[in-house]
């Protein structure tokens, strides 16, 4: 899928700008505090209604803004959807206003990415739910049900029920809801696994094969049934801890999915300057995973992906993306573009094509 325009109007630096990016590979070249993020998550809003590197979307109204106004075209095949998005700042929190399309597919790379290798369990988790919930849409669902379960039984924890028999239920609910998760991720996963073999021969970013592994907080069992099962022993068995910390110790929102990295746990080992591309990695794994489940390419959105790769896996990379139907990338430097790249220069506030392409476009 592509986005064959976008409009903005009061987000963050943009007071107005009218983008059409190219099918296939578009480089935003710019210095610093230009506005390359904020056009790359302009993008991203308009395809997900969420910014990749904020959650608080009361960020994105220019300041001195009431709202942002983000307005575009979603296209796959011949369909065409248009979007049209408010984002009004009503004190800290922010409401959306429109209507997503609900087909829309991104796969974003940005800075908050590096967390994924160096940051808690957590950063972990959300990729991986995050991409579950692109190809499995009631994942989300799954999750928020999930979460809500587990804060009730938190409450009953944490004012001591947890001796009687009224914890008894939300184990029940706990654990079949957190085998449905817990499915959903496997098969997110196994869809990853596929990809990361192929783009690993490919693209040769990393010094050595990515492997990921599930790392669970009770024994996986390839059956609902049986997972809930044992995700309600799990539960038993550290009840009395439980209810000394007034926490749910075991289950899906502990897990964590591990990442190595030539045979070495990329968590603790990979280097400052491993950690970026193999973050990049990751996510650019979801791309084929996505085509494969859903049967049609996202639009990428890559923030700064050459930074700590050498020529030669730039040149790989940049030839990979200018085959995507679509993707956005930003550079500081200007590397050597592929031949049918759109280069576009971003200065504050507006967008134009680089030579040799010519017309102005922006603000
Ligand atoms: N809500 C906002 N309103 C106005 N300007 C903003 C807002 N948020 C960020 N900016 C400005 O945007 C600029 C950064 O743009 P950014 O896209 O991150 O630059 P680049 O990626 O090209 O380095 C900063 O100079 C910052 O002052
Ligand atoms: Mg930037």
């Amino acid at each position: 899928m592509r986005i064959p325009w976008i409009e903005i109007i009061d987000f963050r630096s943009y007071p107005r700008l009218r983008f059409q990016p190219e099918p296939g590979l578009n480089v935003l070249l710019g210095p610093n505090g230009q506005g390359k993020t904020n056009l790359l998550e302009a993008l991203g809003v308009l395809l997900t209604g969420r910014s990749f590197r904020t959650p608080r979307l009361a960020e994105l109204p220019a300041w001195g803004a009431e709202r942002a106004q983000v307005a575009g075209e979603v296209a796959r095949g011949g369909v065409i959807r248009v979007v049209r998005l408010a984002i009004g700042r009503q004190g800290p929190r922010a409401e959306l206003e429109g209507q997503l399309c609900p087909w829309a597919r991104a796969v974003t790379f940005c800075a908050p990415d590096l967390g994924l290798l160096s940051g808690p369990p957590q950063a972990r988790r959300a990729y991986l739910d995050a991409f579950a919930a692109k190809v499995y849409p009631a994942h989300a669902v799954a999750l928020g049900r999930y979460r809500a379960a587990l804060q009730q039984r938190g409450r009953l924890l944490q004012q001591g029920v947890g001796r009687g028999a009224a914890l008894e239920p939300w184990d029940q609910q706990v654990a079949e809801l957190g085998a449905t998760v817990l499915g959903r991720r496997l098969q997110a996963l196994e869809a990853l696994r596929g990809e990361t073999q192929t783009l690993s021969g490919l693209l040769e970013l990393l010094p050595g094969a990515v492997e990921l592994e599930y790392l669970a907080t009770a024994p996986l069992q390839a059956d609902p049934l049986r997972q809930a099962e044992a995700l309600r022993a799990a539960l038993r068995a550290r009840r009395g801890e439980e209810v000394a910390r007034g926490l749910t110790l075991v289950g899906p929102h502990r897990d964590d999915l591990g990442v190595r990295l030539a045979g070495r746990d990329a968590r603790a080992y990979a280097s400052r300057g491993e950690q970026r591309p193999l973050a990049l990695f990751l996510r650019l794994a979801e791309v084929g995973a996505i085509v494969h489940q859903l049967g049609a390419p996202p639009v990428l959105l890559l923030d700064d992906p050459l930074s700590e790769l050498d020529g030669a896996a730039r040149e790989r990379l940049l030839a990979w993306l200018e085959g995507q139907e679509q993707a956005v990338v930003s550079a500081t430097d200007a590397p050597p573009l592929p031949p049918r790249a759109a280069a576009w220069e971003v200065w504050r506030g507006g967008v134009a094509a680089a030579e040799p392409l010519g017309a102005r476009v922006g603000a």
